[in-house]
């Protein structure tokens, strides 16, 4: 479904990532673990086309994407929750979970059918769905993301660090709410980062690491 092939990117001349590979199946979770600055963000980034690939190869659901704009992942029904949210705060929750839909010119009843399905998954969303963005906490906040993400992303979501910041309670919540996707979306593919692999790996089939830009040996 996602595949990076010996991707290598630079920013500002500095090399970020050396030579990347990593496939995520159809319906797999996978985990992209690393500590600070080991090119995690960045890797999403680059699965989404927001960083352009210095060399290798981005492949979406078998296509090559690697010279592609961002735009086009969404039409792919990949979805992606940033680690820092980027949630407008003036909007409620509710139109922050409908904007991607929208811009993707959804019909009004895929996107009512998308929203229903979103609460079913994560019933805190809908008390919070007329709240405005900007009085959330930082774990609503996190909830509200993987909601959005999960509005386009009907074959794919990319979750960067959602567990980060998060108190024990949210954390549990979270964590249970990925393995209520899991039960009610098998085919839905999760890439999800974390500093922590132990948080993970009840969550997940496949463990990659990454150090310094580069994917450890196993
Ligand atoms: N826009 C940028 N300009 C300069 N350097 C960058 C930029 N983005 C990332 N880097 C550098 O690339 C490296 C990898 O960053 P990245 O954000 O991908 O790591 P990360 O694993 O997501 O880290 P964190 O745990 O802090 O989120 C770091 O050394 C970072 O300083
Ligand atoms: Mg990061």
């Amino acid at each position: 479904m996602l595949e990076l092939s010996g991707v290598s990117v630079a920013i500002a001349g500095v090399p970020v990532l050396r030579n990347v590979s990593l496939k995520v199946p159809a319906g797999g979770r996978v985990a992209l673990i690393g500590r600070n600055g080991a090119g995690k963000t960045t890797t999403l980034r680059t699965l989404m086309g927001l960083v352009p690939a210095t060399t290798g190869k981005v492949v979406i659901d078998g296509e090559d994407e690697t010279r592609l704009p961002p735009h086009h992942r969404p039409r792919h029904g990949i979805g992606y929750a940033p680690e820092d949210r980027r949630l407008f705060g003036s909007f409620t929750v509710e139109d922050n979970m409908l904007l991607p839909a929208q811009v993707l010119r959804l019909s009004e009843q895929e996107i009512a059918e998308r929203l229903a399905r979103v609460y079913g998954l994560l019933p805190e969303l809908k008390e919070l769905a007329p709240r405005k963005a900007a009085g959330l906490s930082g774990g609503q906040g996190k909830m509200v993301a993987l909601g959005r993400a999960l509005m386009v992303g009907t074959k794919a979501v990319l979750l960067d660090e959602p567990f980060q910041g998060l108190a024990p309670a949210l954390a549990l919540r979270y964590a249970e709410a990925l393995k209520r996707l899991r039960a009610a979306l098998p085919d839905v593919a999760i890439l999800i980062t974390e500093s922590n692999p132990e948080l993970l790996r009840p969550l997940v089939e496949q463990t990659y690491v990454i150090e310094r830009g580069e994917i450890a040996p196993d």
